[in-house]
């Protein structure tokens, strides 16, 4: 059984880290006590920050190693023979995103990155046996990504005070999104102009977001909304779990979706040197698991006795198809009151967080 030691989960304000590790150990263990300790720990962490990273969550670290390794032999293959698995349909996440294809700025600043998104839900895939089967560790290693997140899942519902298997019950079958990123190597003066980013500053959009990045490092969180991001250093052995928008909806903001980005790794001054002004900055790797909810799943603020709902309810797919349309610049879907009403919250957001952006910054 991991550990929790008292040092684990006091969040380190102030400096460079400030954000909980927590063991997922003792809720795989399945106790009540495990389980209630670390739905504690995760509710701090979420409610403060929306972000933490969890350790002992089932996944080995030669697991994660080859994970990365699986991405870099995807995104080393030639651009055409990824451009035949071009994603035909954003609403069903399997296929290959060029760089450029996809923002979420709302100020339309540039992201320099390309995915992989893997779910199999059509041909738009490594064929079977190619590039070292490579069709078939994706399907083991989201297989196991899926499991992680059910249990997280039902960690999520003690956090809200709800019972697990009800809670498990409504969100139906999880649905995941697995995103093999890659941060192609990018001038350093491109990423020091005006909004160019690795990915832009956003919150994610389902219920939440598992994770894993390489020892790189760019990411940052900007935990209070006031433009002060910080780093989410790589730590080896973790991966983070993020609230993602549709848990801070249904949580009535009681959990918060954090804003992150990816920038420039932190570089020593002997490695800019290296570098150079007019030099190239390292690529770098990431994956993340988006988990949703089945799509008929109503998000409807759970509101504590004298609260006021913050937010209308909303149809879980009808929210997500509205969000990667807009992220794909393709027309939103508005055939039936359930899509309307999603396009309507789904402008709102855009609409908060060009806002968020025009904020002065806090530093
Ligand atoms: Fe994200």
């Amino acid at each position: 059984m991991g550990s929790i030691g008292p040092a684990d989960d006091t969040p380190q304000t102030g400096t460079e880290f400030p954000f909980p590790i927590v063991s997922f150990q003792p809720f795989l263990d399945g106790t009540p006590e495990g389980k209630k300790e670390v739905a504690d720990r995760l509710y701090d962490a979420f409610h403060n920050f929306g972000w933490v990273y969890l350790k002992d969550f089932g996944i080995s670290q030669s697991e994660i190693e080859e994970m990365f390794r699986r991405s870099k032999q995807f995104h080393d293959q030639p651009t055409e023979w990824k451009e035949k698995l071009r994603l035909n349909d954003p609403s069903v996440s399997q296929g290959y995103t060029a760089d450029g294809a996809e923002s979420s700025d709302p100020h339309g600043g540039r992201s320099h990155k390309e995915c992989y998104e893997h779910r199999k839900v059509n041909e738009l895939c490594p064929a079977e046996g190619e590039l070292d089967d490579w069709t078939a560790w994706a399907n083991t290693f989201y297989k196991k990504l899926l499991d992680l997140a059910s249990h997280v899942a039902s960690a999520l519902a003690t956090v809200l005070g709800l019972d697990a298997d009800e809670f498990r019950a409504q969100l139906g079958q999880l649905d995941g999104q697995l995103r093999l990123l890659h941060y192609m190597p990018v001038a350093r003066k491109t990423l020091e102009s005006g909004r160019n980013f690795r990915i832009n500053p956003h919150t994610d959009y389902g219920l939440f977001t598992l994770l894993f990045q390489d020892s790189v490092g760019g990411l940052e969180v900007d935990r209070f909304h006031d433009g002060k991001f910080v780093s989410a250093t790589p730590i080896p052995g973790t991966c983070v779990i993020n609230v993602a928008d549709i848990l801070q909806r249904l949580s009535n903001d009681g959990l918060r979706s954090t804003r992150h980005r990816v920038m420039a790794p932190k570089l020593s001054q002997k490695q800019l040197d290296a570098i150079g002004p007019d030099g190239y900055l390292p690529a770098r790797y990431s994956t993340a698991f988006f988990v949703h909810p089945e799509r008929n799943f109503l998000v409807d603020p759970i509101v504590k006795e004298g609260d006021k709902p913050h937010y209308e309810p909303c149809v879980a797919g009808c929210w997500r198809d509205a969000i990667t349309a807009k992220n794909y610049r393709l027309p939103i879907p508005m055939d039936t009151p359930e899509q309307v009403q999603a396009a309507k919250c789904v402008d709102l957001r855009y609409m908060m967080a060009a806002n968020i952006e025009k904020k002065p910054r806090v530093i």
